[in-house]
């Protein structure tokens, strides 16, 4: 038996591949299942159990020796083949999958480009607020029914803390902070309290735009909202303004856009003609006045819109859950899209 071994070692110690086919047989040859090592082990149950020690280390030498041999081999043999045979420089380069942007962040990032080519700074304010700069400075009275517009999360048992339900606060931070004239947008994120549906969402993303300054006048909130509306829908865009409410804008107004049906009535538009877009109005006296600048000298425009809202008409987006689900088949469509 342990001749055997010897010998089944010196010929694995001589042996070298020339290619993957030789080495595979000389795997089968010494491990396969009727391979020379397989044997040795079956012949290895019946030797005497005095030689059982001896024997049996010298097989596993064997053995371990066989497998080393063959990494070894197998490892020259690919090295080879990648520096000659197989490596084609007219080959095309394998293709790099790249990420795209959310359609949401696209819709911002243009919304931010267009206000700021006219001269509008960028600011933020925190997702968790007080009462006071998402309601009463905004001129919504305590207990008042406008409240009930926006469904609210709060936070504890402490009702001042909560979510904000509009980016709205974060023009009460500003003008605080901050001396006239003041021209900014402020994109973030909102939430309230709203079932899920193909319409709506708890979370969604706003921008809110503040203009104030002396003398500014509706004729200006117009002239903005109009360039706005040409850059992001095209040159044709026609808008409406619609008398509205907002506590913390006299007079308030909504924006329409008309529909890509040119007004003659489609599903999308549901045949009005007209697509909403965002709410706006002149800042209300009593919010310059709780923010600390004085009605009496400056005067400004505000304005806010839903970035999901406007995503949904400018890709023509049937649901708004889509964009929280992140699935890859609908996040690869905006991939050609920069
Ligand atoms: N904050 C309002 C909302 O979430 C949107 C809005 C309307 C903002 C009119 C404004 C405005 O600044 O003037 O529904």
């Amino acid at each position: 038996m342990e001749k055997k071994i010897e010998e089944a070692y010196l010929r694995a110690q001589n042996f070298t591949a020339n290619d993957l086919k030789e080495l595979e047989q000389f795997r089968i040859d010494y491990l396969g299942k009727k391979g020379i090592i397989t044997s040795l082990f079956n012949d290895f149950k019946s030797i005497p159990a005095a030689e059982k020690k001896k024997t049996g280390k010298l097989l596993n030498e064997l053995k371990v020796y066989v497998q080393e041999k063959i990494l070894e081999n197998a490892e020259g043999l690919t090295k080879q083949s990648d520096y000659s045979t197989s490596f084609d420089l007219t080959l095309p380069a394998n293709h790099l999958i790249t990420g795209s942007r959310h359609p949401i962040s696209m819709v911002r990032k243009e919304i931010i480009d267009i206000f700021s080519r006219i001269g509008f700074t960028i600011s933020e304010g925190p997702e968790i607020e007080d009462d006071w700069h998402v309601f009463s400075a905004l001129n919504f009275p305590e207990e008042h029914p406008a409240r009930d517009m926006q469904d609210t999360f709060f936070i504890s048992k402490n009702p001042d803390i909560l979510l904000r339900t509009h980016t709205s606060s974060v023009q009460v931070r500003v003008m605080e902070n901050n001396n006239p004239p003041i021209r900014t947008i402020s994109p973030g994120r909102v939430f309230r309290n709203e079932a899920i549906s193909a319409r709506s969402h708890c979370i969604f993303h706003q921008i809110e735009g503040l203009y104030v300054d002396t003398e500014v006048s509706f004729a200006d909130l117009k002239q903005t909202l109009e360039y706005f509306a040409k850059e992001l829908f095209g040159v044709d865009t026609k808008i409406r303004l619609r008398p509205s409410f907002f506590p913390f804008t006299e007079p308030s107004g909504e924006m329409d856009v008309l529909c890509s049906c040119k007004g003659t009535g489609c599903r999308l538009c549901k045949y009005t003609g007209w697509l909403e877009v965002l709410g706006c109005g002149m800042v209300d006296p009593n919010v310059l006045t709780d923010c600390g600048i004085d009605p009496n000298k400056y005067t400004g425009f505000a304005f806010g819109l839903g970035i999901e809202r406007i995503a949904l008409l400018k890709y023509n987006i049937k649901d708004i859950r889509l964009y929280f689900e992140n699935d890859v088949r609908f996040l690869n469509q905006f991939s050609s899209i920069v």
